[in-house]
Protein backbone atom coordinates (compact mmCIF):
# COMPACT_ATOMS: atom_id res chain seq x y z
CA UNK A 1 0.00 0.00 0.00
CA UNK A 2 2.60 2.19 1.34
CA UNK A 3 4.63 1.42 -2.38
CA UNK A 4 1.36 2.04 -4.08
CA UNK A 5 1.20 5.96 -3.05
CA UNK A 6 4.54 6.99 -2.71
CA UNK A 7 6.63 5.28 -4.91
CA UNK A 8 6.93 7.91 -7.99
CA UNK A 9 8.30 5.33 -10.53
CA UNK A 10 5.45 3.38 -9.73
CA UNK A 11 3.04 5.87 -10.49
CA UNK A 12 4.61 7.41 -13.25
CA UNK A 13 3.99 3.73 -14.58
CA UNK A 14 0.38 3.81 -14.87
CA UNK A 15 -0.58 7.04 -15.83
CA UNK A 16 -4.34 6.15 -15.79
CA UNK A 17 -3.80 5.97 -11.99
CA UNK A 18 -1.80 8.90 -11.83
CA UNK A 19 -4.58 11.01 -13.71
CA UNK A 20 -7.09 9.91 -11.50
CA UNK A 21 -5.77 10.67 -7.95
CA UNK A 22 -4.51 14.02 -9.42
CA UNK A 23 -8.36 15.01 -10.54
CA UNK A 24 -10.02 13.81 -7.63
CA UNK A 25 -7.39 15.56 -5.43
CA UNK A 26 -7.99 18.84 -7.41
CA UNK A 27 -11.75 18.13 -6.78
CA UNK A 28 -10.96 17.65 -3.16
CA UNK A 29 -9.38 20.80 -2.76
CA UNK A 30 -12.16 22.59 -4.81
CA UNK A 31 -14.45 21.48 -2.57
CA UNK A 32 -12.54 22.67 0.87
CA UNK A 33 -12.02 25.90 -0.66
CA UNK A 34 -15.34 26.21 -1.83
CA UNK A 35 -16.88 25.33 1.72
CA UNK A 36 -14.00 28.04 3.45
CA UNK A 37 -15.38 30.99 1.96
CA UNK A 38 -18.25 30.66 3.07
CA UNK A 39 -18.05 33.09 6.27
CA UNK A 40 -18.84 36.57 4.57
CA UNK A 41 -16.43 38.78 4.26
CA UNK A 42 -16.82 42.10 6.77
CA UNK A 43 -18.88 44.88 5.64
CA UNK A 44 -21.74 47.49 6.82
CA UNK A 45 -24.95 46.83 6.02
CA UNK A 46 -28.45 46.32 7.80
CA UNK A 47 -29.92 42.55 6.52
CA UNK A 48 -31.82 40.81 8.91
CA UNK A 49 -30.50 38.53 11.21
CA UNK A 50 -31.90 34.98 10.20
CA UNK A 51 -32.82 34.19 14.28
CA UNK A 52 -34.80 36.90 15.69
CA UNK A 53 -37.11 34.59 18.03
CA UNK A 54 -36.08 34.73 21.90
CA UNK A 55 -35.83 31.32 22.12
CA UNK A 56 -33.78 31.52 19.30
CA UNK A 57 -30.69 33.67 21.38
CA UNK A 58 -28.13 30.82 21.10
CA UNK A 59 -28.52 31.10 17.11
CA UNK A 60 -28.75 34.90 17.23
CA UNK A 61 -25.80 36.52 14.79
CA UNK A 62 -25.41 40.05 14.94
CA UNK A 63 -22.14 41.78 13.22
CA UNK A 64 -21.41 44.59 10.99
CA UNK A 65 -23.97 42.73 8.55
CA UNK A 66 -26.48 41.31 10.35
CA UNK A 67 -28.44 43.05 12.68
CA UNK A 68 -31.98 42.56 15.29
CA UNK A 69 -35.08 44.49 14.53
CA UNK A 70 -35.81 47.62 16.65
CA UNK A 71 -38.20 46.28 18.92
CA UNK A 72 -35.55 43.66 19.81
CA UNK A 73 -36.02 43.53 23.84
CA UNK A 74 -35.82 40.43 25.65
CA UNK A 75 -38.52 39.52 27.47
CA UNK A 76 -36.51 38.43 30.90
CA UNK A 77 -33.96 40.54 31.76
CA UNK A 78 -32.58 40.38 35.34
CA UNK A 79 -29.64 42.48 36.63
CA UNK A 80 -26.71 40.81 37.39
CA UNK A 81 -26.77 42.05 40.79
CA UNK A 82 -28.69 38.63 41.59
CA UNK A 83 -25.76 37.03 40.18
CA UNK A 84 -23.86 38.51 43.45
CA UNK A 85 -21.43 40.66 40.67
CA UNK A 86 -20.96 43.97 41.17
CA UNK A 87 -21.44 47.25 38.89
CA UNK A 88 -24.46 46.82 37.55
CA UNK A 89 -26.60 45.95 34.31
CA UNK A 90 -28.96 43.71 32.79
CA UNK A 91 -28.69 39.98 31.20
CA UNK A 92 -31.16 37.87 30.34
CA UNK A 93 -32.68 35.73 33.49
CA UNK A 94 -30.88 32.23 31.89
CA UNK A 95 -27.35 33.35 31.85
CA UNK A 96 -28.02 34.68 35.88
CA UNK A 97 -26.69 30.81 37.62
CA UNK A 98 -23.46 31.03 35.19
CA UNK A 99 -22.40 34.12 36.02
CA UNK A 100 -23.24 33.62 39.95
CA UNK A 101 -21.01 30.57 39.46
CA UNK A 102 -18.34 31.97 37.49
CA UNK A 103 -18.32 34.83 39.91
CA UNK A 104 -17.83 33.38 43.27
CA UNK A 105 -14.94 31.09 41.50
CA UNK A 106 -13.06 33.81 39.97
CA UNK A 107 -13.41 35.64 43.60
CA UNK A 108 -12.17 32.51 45.10
CA UNK A 109 -9.19 32.66 42.66
CA UNK A 110 -8.28 36.50 43.01
CA UNK A 111 -9.89 37.38 40.44
CA UNK A 112 -12.99 39.25 41.23
CA UNK A 113 -15.03 41.42 38.22
CA UNK A 114 -17.63 43.57 38.04
CA UNK A 115 -20.33 44.36 35.21
CA UNK A 116 -19.55 48.00 33.33
CA UNK A 117 -21.97 47.35 30.79
CA UNK A 118 -24.89 44.82 30.02
CA UNK A 119 -27.86 44.92 28.36
CA UNK A 120 -28.46 47.82 26.03
CA UNK A 121 -31.64 49.40 24.46
CA UNK A 122 -31.31 50.36 21.03
CA UNK A 123 -31.98 54.05 22.09
CA UNK A 124 -28.46 53.22 24.65
CA UNK A 125 -26.85 52.01 21.43
CA UNK A 126 -27.50 54.90 19.12
CA UNK A 127 -26.27 56.91 21.85
CA UNK A 128 -23.16 54.74 22.70
CA UNK A 129 -22.35 54.92 18.56
CA UNK A 130 -23.15 58.14 18.20
CA UNK A 131 -20.74 59.18 21.25
CA UNK A 132 -17.82 57.01 19.53
CA UNK A 133 -18.64 59.09 16.20
CA UNK A 134 -17.96 62.07 17.53
CA UNK A 135 -15.02 61.51 19.76
CA UNK A 136 -12.62 59.07 17.15
CA UNK A 137 -14.68 59.49 13.54
CA UNK A 138 -16.72 57.13 11.75
CA UNK A 139 -14.17 54.44 10.56
CA UNK A 140 -12.57 54.13 13.83
CA UNK A 141 -16.20 53.92 15.68
CA UNK A 142 -17.05 51.27 13.56
CA UNK A 143 -14.40 49.05 14.82
CA UNK A 144 -14.75 50.04 18.55
CA UNK A 145 -18.45 49.65 19.03
CA UNK A 146 -21.67 48.72 16.60
CA UNK A 147 -24.10 50.19 15.07
CA UNK A 148 -27.33 50.38 16.39
CA UNK A 149 -29.12 46.66 15.71
CA UNK A 150 -25.96 45.12 15.13
CA UNK A 151 -24.92 45.04 18.82
CA UNK A 152 -24.71 41.34 21.05
CA UNK A 153 -25.44 44.45 24.09
CA UNK A 154 -29.01 43.83 22.55
CA UNK A 155 -29.70 40.43 23.02
CA UNK A 156 -29.26 40.87 26.41
CA UNK A 157 -26.34 38.17 26.92
CA UNK A 158 -23.07 40.30 26.39
CA UNK A 159 -21.36 41.62 29.71
CA UNK A 160 -18.55 44.20 29.28
CA UNK A 161 -16.48 43.22 32.39
CA UNK A 162 -13.70 45.22 34.21
CA UNK A 163 -11.85 45.59 37.30
CA UNK A 164 -13.62 46.07 41.12
CA UNK A 165 -12.64 50.08 41.22
CA UNK A 166 -10.85 50.25 38.13
CA UNK A 167 -11.23 52.59 35.20
CA UNK A 168 -12.61 51.52 32.40
CA UNK A 169 -10.60 48.19 30.84
CA UNK A 170 -10.30 50.02 27.76
CA UNK A 171 -8.23 52.96 29.59
CA UNK A 172 -5.85 50.44 31.42
CA UNK A 173 -3.37 49.05 29.06
CA UNK A 174 -4.54 45.46 27.74
CA UNK A 175 -6.43 44.51 30.28
CA UNK A 176 -6.33 40.65 29.66
CA UNK A 177 -3.31 41.32 31.45
CA UNK A 178 -5.31 42.07 34.91
CA UNK A 179 -5.89 39.25 36.92
CA UNK A 180 -9.81 39.29 36.11
CA UNK A 181 -8.70 39.81 32.65
CA UNK A 182 -6.55 36.54 32.32
CA UNK A 183 -8.90 34.14 34.48
CA UNK A 184 -11.57 35.34 32.02
CA UNK A 185 -9.94 34.21 29.26
CA UNK A 186 -8.67 30.95 30.41
CA UNK A 187 -11.93 30.42 32.16
CA UNK A 188 -14.72 31.93 30.87
CA UNK A 189 -16.18 29.36 28.52
CA UNK A 190 -16.47 26.93 31.13
CA UNK A 191 -19.49 29.13 32.23
CA UNK A 192 -21.14 29.73 29.20
CA UNK A 193 -18.81 32.50 28.08
CA UNK A 194 -16.64 33.27 24.92
CA UNK A 195 -14.84 36.51 24.47
CA UNK A 196 -16.21 37.66 20.92
CA UNK A 197 -13.71 39.45 19.65
CA UNK A 198 -10.03 37.88 20.84
CA UNK A 199 -6.85 39.27 19.57
CA UNK A 200 -6.06 35.66 18.44
CA UNK A 201 -7.99 36.02 15.27
CA UNK A 202 -7.81 38.84 12.76
CA UNK A 203 -10.79 42.53 12.82
CA UNK A 204 -11.22 40.60 9.35
CA UNK A 205 -12.91 37.76 11.32
CA UNK A 206 -14.53 39.30 13.60
CA UNK A 207 -14.93 42.49 12.22
CA UNK A 208 -14.23 44.60 15.32
CA UNK A 209 -10.53 45.71 17.16
CA UNK A 210 -9.92 43.23 20.28
CA UNK A 211 -12.07 44.02 22.82
CA UNK A 212 -10.72 41.93 26.09
CA UNK A 213 -13.53 42.66 28.41
CA UNK A 214 -16.44 42.16 25.92
CA UNK A 215 -18.45 38.01 26.37
CA UNK A 216 -21.40 36.67 25.24
CA UNK A 217 -23.12 33.93 26.93
CA UNK A 218 -23.92 30.84 24.34
CA UNK A 219 -24.35 28.12 27.19
CA UNK A 220 -21.72 25.68 28.53
CA UNK A 221 -21.90 23.27 25.83
CA UNK A 222 -21.43 25.72 22.99
CA UNK A 223 -18.82 27.53 24.40
CA UNK A 224 -16.51 24.21 25.39
CA UNK A 225 -16.97 23.11 21.22
CA UNK A 226 -15.76 26.93 20.64
CA UNK A 227 -12.89 27.06 23.01
CA UNK A 228 -12.23 23.56 21.73
CA UNK A 229 -11.90 24.35 17.86
CA UNK A 230 -10.67 27.77 18.60
CA UNK A 231 -12.93 29.74 16.07
CA UNK A 232 -14.30 33.01 16.50
CA UNK A 233 -17.91 33.49 17.44
CA UNK A 234 -18.90 34.92 14.13
CA UNK A 235 -17.35 32.28 12.48
CA UNK A 236 -19.14 29.86 14.95
CA UNK A 237 -22.25 31.13 14.60
CA UNK A 238 -22.68 31.70 10.60
CA UNK A 239 -21.80 27.87 10.84
CA UNK A 240 -24.59 27.31 12.91
CA UNK A 241 -27.50 28.06 10.96
CA UNK A 242 -26.80 31.31 9.78
CA UNK A 243 -25.71 30.95 6.69
CA UNK A 244 -28.23 31.52 3.87
CA UNK A 245 -27.21 28.73 1.86
CA UNK A 246 -28.03 26.18 4.59
CA UNK A 247 -31.68 27.70 6.20
CA UNK A 248 -34.59 29.50 4.18
CA UNK A 249 -34.05 33.05 3.63
CA UNK A 250 -34.90 35.35 6.42
CA UNK A 251 -38.19 37.28 6.17
CA UNK A 252 -36.82 40.95 5.99
CA UNK A 253 -37.69 43.20 8.94
CA UNK A 254 -39.18 46.03 8.89
CA UNK A 255 -37.00 49.23 10.41
CA UNK A 256 -34.22 49.63 9.05
CA UNK A 257 -31.56 51.45 11.00
CA UNK A 258 -31.24 55.41 11.17
CA UNK A 259 -27.61 56.30 10.62
CA UNK A 260 -26.77 58.06 13.70
CA UNK A 261 -26.08 61.71 13.29
CA UNK A 262 -22.76 62.89 15.38
CA UNK A 263 -24.28 65.20 18.00
CA UNK A 264 -22.19 67.93 19.40
CA UNK A 265 -22.21 66.55 23.05
CA UNK A 266 -24.01 63.34 23.10
CA UNK A 267 -25.85 62.29 25.95
CA UNK A 268 -26.48 58.26 26.52
CA UNK A 269 -29.93 57.44 26.63
CA UNK A 270 -31.43 56.16 30.05
CA UNK A 271 -30.84 52.60 30.58
CA UNK A 272 -32.10 50.34 33.68
CA UNK A 273 -29.23 49.98 36.14
CA UNK A 274 -25.94 51.33 36.13
CA UNK A 275 -25.07 52.43 32.34
CA UNK A 276 -21.86 52.47 30.81
CA UNK A 277 -20.53 55.94 29.55
CA UNK A 278 -17.64 55.46 27.15
CA UNK A 279 -15.20 58.07 27.10
CA UNK A 280 -11.86 56.55 24.97
CA UNK A 281 -9.11 58.65 26.89
CA UNK A 282 -6.14 59.74 25.16
CA UNK A 283 -4.22 57.27 25.26
CA UNK A 284 -6.80 54.93 23.81
CA UNK A 285 -7.22 57.63 21.19
CA UNK A 286 -3.58 57.23 20.65
CA UNK A 287 -3.47 53.07 20.18
CA UNK A 288 -6.33 53.79 18.17
CA UNK A 289 -4.32 56.32 15.93
CA UNK A 290 -1.30 53.51 16.21
CA UNK A 291 -3.02 50.76 14.56
CA UNK A 292 -2.74 50.28 10.93
CA UNK A 293 -6.19 50.47 9.41
CA UNK A 294 -7.52 47.24 9.15
CA UNK A 295 -8.30 45.65 5.35
CA UNK A 296 -11.41 43.71 6.18
CA UNK A 297 -11.30 40.76 3.32
CA UNK A 298 -12.50 37.51 2.83
CA UNK A 299 -12.17 35.75 6.03
CA UNK A 300 -11.99 31.53 5.87
CA UNK A 301 -13.61 29.59 8.13
CA UNK A 302 -12.30 25.54 7.39
CA UNK A 303 -15.31 25.05 10.23
CA UNK A 304 -16.80 22.30 8.05
CA UNK A 305 -14.87 19.99 6.24
CA UNK A 306 -16.10 19.76 2.81
CA UNK A 307 -17.75 16.19 2.70
CA UNK A 308 -17.46 15.76 -1.25
CA UNK A 309 -13.38 16.45 -0.87
CA UNK A 310 -13.79 13.51 1.77
CA UNK A 311 -15.87 11.36 -0.63
CA UNK A 312 -12.67 12.23 -3.49
CA UNK A 313 -10.15 11.31 -0.92
CA UNK A 314 -11.77 8.02 -0.45
CA UNK A 315 -12.38 7.03 -3.78
CA UNK A 316 -8.53 7.93 -4.49
CA UNK A 317 -7.26 5.81 -1.63
CA UNK A 318 -9.83 2.89 -2.35
CA UNK A 319 -8.70 3.30 -6.75
CA UNK A 320 -5.21 2.94 -5.97
CA UNK A 321 -5.68 -0.30 -3.20
CA UNK A 322 -7.43 -2.05 -6.13
CA UNK A 323 -5.44 -1.06 -8.85
CA UNK A 324 -2.84 -2.06 -6.90
CA UNK A 325 -4.00 -5.24 -5.71
CA UNK A 326 -4.66 -6.40 -9.31
CA UNK A 327 -1.57 -5.71 -10.62
CA UNK A 328 0.08 -7.70 -7.62
CA UNK A 329 -2.38 -10.87 -8.72
CA UNK A 330 -1.42 -10.27 -12.21
CA UNK A 331 2.35 -10.35 -11.71
CA UNK A 332 2.54 -13.45 -9.01
CA UNK A 333 0.41 -15.09 -11.75
CA UNK A 334 3.35 -14.32 -14.25
CA UNK A 335 5.86 -15.39 -12.35
CA UNK A 336 4.58 -18.10 -10.66
CA UNK A 337 5.77 -20.97 -13.59
CA UNK A 338 9.09 -19.16 -13.89
CA UNK A 339 9.83 -19.77 -10.30
CA UNK A 340 8.91 -23.34 -10.11
CA UNK A 341 11.21 -24.11 -12.76
N1 LIG B 1 -18.17 47.03 21.38
C1 LIG B 1 -19.03 46.09 20.76
C2 LIG B 1 -18.61 45.79 19.37
C3 LIG B 1 -20.46 46.56 20.78
O1 LIG B 1 -20.66 47.77 20.70
O2 LIG B 1 -21.34 45.75 20.84
ZN1 LIG C 1 -19.24 45.09 24.99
Amino acid sequence: MGRLLYDPVWLRTRPLLLAALVVLGGLAVLGAAARASDLPACRYDDLPTVYTGYDDWAQTLVDTIYRVPDDYVPPDLRPVGEAGIGGGGLVRGFVIEDLRQMGAVATAAGASFVVGSGYRSVGSQVATYAMWEAQVGTYWARLATARPGHSEHQLGLALDFQSPGSPQPWLTGDWIASPPGAWLAAHAWEYGFVMSYPAAVSPGETCYKYEPWHYRYVGRATAAIIHQRNVSLRAYLWSFGNDPDSVPAPTPVATPTPVPTPVPTPTPAPTPGPRWTPTPSPRSLAEFASSEPTEVGAVETGLVPPAFGGVALGVSLGLAVVIGRRRTRRRDRRNEPRERA
